[in-house]
């Protein structure tokens, strides 16, 4: 290439180079902090929060537009596309306009998400957290433009930009398949010991530790005085996780339990399972490699539809049922009320006339920045028993004319 062009295909590329720089910075926030200016690759590196200038909130012009930006943390996991959808369309019958992304169960991701929905004017961010800890910086940026934010279902961390969080008591689901399984073992009156083990949730979904929590909470007194038994060993809320909520993982390391603990002479009754798709895994385990020929006690949570057919065929004993429309019900009503500058207490249950029950709660939800004023709903127990009066009679699902079963939207 002759020499004179290079020189000027140089200096043509330098002042390209330049601009794009100049450009990247204006769209950002970040134009006061050119010292933070953000690396080429700084759709994930987010500036620390207070470079946003935490006390001083940048008034953005008012477009007219009322844009709510909900953030979910995957498709793969059945439930997150119904809330998806029902919060998608009730807050659109509300005038707003909404963009919802699903981050794939990748934190870059979901951060990504999330400020691509900043930059196309949210006015209030609904957020299911893939790893509630791994958002503060984001969320202080959110903040910084006086965005509104809602927990949805999972707590949001160590962040004071959090508005409120909705969600079901989690604590309870753990009770409530605790309590199954003490019942369904008779444990109370048993004079033999039994065995269980355990296969618990995603370790940073904040959730996870509470169903954990409540579960080993209710059965201590039972593994305590011996008559519940863990031949694994694995009791733990980090040896007994499962990552990402996988099926196949779930499935590899019950397989693994069952192969190195349970020879034929070795009887296992129980297996808790923090939710559905780690039923799934474990039925699955159960029936390629259990060498017992009893029916195992199993749960699990959300009334996944592979699940409710379990229930019906047995394989699974019961799953906690948490209504997602009722949940995405009180998302709205605190997102409509945020969008109109209001900070709604538990009036705003009382003036609802929901036909569900919900408690406000301003102490138990410390996100390590703040307590995070709290909506709770109440989770209830599935069985083959319920199930047709609890999820269909009741509309949350049915059967399409081949007779499949179907979550309604
Ligand atoms: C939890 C949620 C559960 C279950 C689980 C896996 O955070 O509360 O309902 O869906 O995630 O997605």
């Amino acid at each position: 290439m002759k020499k004179i062009n290079l020189i000027a295909i140089t200096i043509i590329f330098a002042l390209i180079l330049s601009s794009c720089e100049s450009t990247q910075v204006a769209g950002e926030i970040g134009t006061n902090t050119a010292a933070q200016k953000p690396s080429s690759s700084a759709s994930v590196d987010e500036p620390s929060p207070d470079a946003y200038g935490q006390g001083s909130v940048i008034v953005r012009p008012d477009d007219g537009r009322t844009v709510v930006g909900i953030s979910m943390p995957d498709k793969l996991l059945e439930r997150w596309n119904h809330d998806g959808i029902f919060l998608k369309e009730h807050f659109e019958k509300e005038g707003c306009e909404v963009v919802l992304k699903y981050a794939n169960n990748l934190i870059d991701t979901q951060i990504n998400d999330i400020r691509s929905m900043i930059d196309e004017g949210a006015d209030l961010l609904v957020i299911t957290a893939v790893d509630g800890a791994a958002l503060s910086s984001i969320l202080g940026k959110a903040k910084s433009q006086g965005i509104k934010i809602v927990a949805y279902d999972r707590l949001l961390m160590n962040s004071d930009a959090v508005d409120y969080y909705v969600s079901y008591d989690n604590y309870k689901v753990g009770v409530l398949q605790a309590e199954y399984i003490i019942a369904a073992l008779g444990l109370k009156n048993s004079k033999d010991s039994k065995n269980i083990e355990f296969v618990t949730g995603d370790p940073v979904d904040n959730n996870a530790r509470y169903f954990y929590q409540g579960a080993v909470d209710t059965l201590f007194p039972y593994l305590e005085n011996g008559k519940l038994k863990v031949i694994s060993n694995q009791q733990g809320f980090y040896d007994t996780s499962t990552a990402q909520w996988s099926s196949d993982i779930a499935q590899q390391r019950l397989q693994i339990i069952l192969n190195s603990y349970y020879p034929e002479n070795v009887r296992l009754d129980a297996v808790l399972c923090a939710n559905d798709s780690t039923a799934l895994g474990a039925t699955r385990a159960i029936d390629s490699d259990y060498a017992g020929t009893n029916k195992v006690i199993v749960t699990g949570q959300d009334a996944d539809v592979p699940n409710i057919y379990n229930i019906i065929e047995g394989k699974q004993s019961m799953t906690v049922f948490k209504a997602l429309r009722d949940e995405s019900v009180v998302a709205v009503a605190l997102g409509l009320a945020l969008l109109a500058d209001d900070s709604p207490d538990g009036q705003l249950i009382a003036n609802s006339g929901w036909n569900f029950d919900c408690t406000y709660n301003t102490t138990d939800y410390d996100n390590g920045s703040k307590v995070v004023p709290s909506f709770l709903l109440s989770p209830i127990t599935i069985t083959k028993d319920n199930l047709e009066k609890e999820l269909f009679d009741t509309g949350y699902y049915s059967r399409n004319r081949a007779g499949l079963i179907y979550a309604v939207e």
